[in-house]
């Protein structure tokens, strides 16, 4: 199964790196061997971004879709119980550049707090200079939006036990696992997020990684927790440049904590 996992892994992470290169950008060679290699290392993310941005000219950037491809995923789920008016707690871990965070918080009609998260400060900075130049209009005058660096394996020293509503992971999680260390961080970060959530919670996971593969190791994984410790679900959410992308739903049962 380990080899199955590889196979389709490296196969979506080829074309989007392919993708993610063919754009101008200084020193590809060694910029692609980080990308293989150390995706779960912070320096390798701050070079990332720094060559590609263009200081005059911000353009945020998605590692693939971005919100209109999977709004209908995080919309319904932001929708508040009857009777509250409780603002919904939402982080986009592993923001990156991506315009997703900003979009919610634009989008939602429902109250929403929105953190957008990362553990390059490269990313984080440029994402919140974009926001302060231009200021995002809410589309519920309650809501939030806020930029935070932080790491996703100690989400726990950020955020307390089931203090989100929902986490979107949109590729962080894959990045993790296809790094050379990083298989046991992205463990961890699963372990945290459960933490954070309530059962009424859910993660999202974005990726291109085959159910057979990921099903699997988030089963293994939540199970370290105890038996049931997550309920998982997988929607197809489509095919971009060849590769099929998938969202994995999550969310704690009673018995995680
Ligand atoms: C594949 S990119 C996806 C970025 C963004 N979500 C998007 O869709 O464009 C993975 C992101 O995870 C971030 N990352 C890697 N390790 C992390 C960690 N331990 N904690 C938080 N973010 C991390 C990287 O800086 C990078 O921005």
């Amino acid at each position: 199964m380990a080899i199955h996992v590889n196979t389709l892994s490296s196969r979506g992470l080829s074309t989007i790196i392919r993708y993610v290169l063919a754009v101008p950008c200084r020193k590809h060679t060694s910029l692609t061997t980080d990308l293989i290699e150390n995706m779960d290392k912070r320096e390798t993310w701050d070079r990332f971004y720094r060559e590609r941005s263009d200081v005059s000219n911000f353009k945020n950037f998605e590692w693939f879709f971005g919100f209109d491809s999977i709004r209908d995923f995080i919309m319904p789920l932001l929708k508040p119980q009857p009777n509250s008016d409780r603002l919904r707690r939402i982080l986009d871990m592993g923001c990156g550049t991506s315009a997703l965070g900003p979009a919610i918080y634009r989008n939602s009609q429902w109250p929403v707090h929105v953190t957008c998260g990362d553990i390059s400060p490269v990313a984080v900075h440029l994402l919140q200079k974009q926001s302060k130049s231009k200021p995002f209009k809410a589309g519920n005058p309650a809501s939030k939006l806020d930029f935070l660096e932080l790491d996703c394996c100690q989400l726990q020293a950020w955020f307390g036990l089931e203090s989100l509503d929902m986490i979107i992971d949109k590729g962080t999680t894959d990045a993790l696992l296809r790094s050379k260390e990083g298989q046991s961080k992205a463990g961890q970060a699963l372990k945290q997020c459960l933490g954070v959530l309530p059962q009424t919670g859910f993660l999202l996971q974005f990726s291109d990684e085959d159910p057979d593969a990921r099903l699997l190791w988030l089963e293994r994984e939540s199970g370290r927790l105890g038996i049931g410790a997550a309920k998982i679900g997988v929607h197809e959410v489509g095919t971009l440049r060849g590769v099929c992308y998938y969202c994995y739903v999550i969310s704690p049962s009673s018995t995680t904590q």
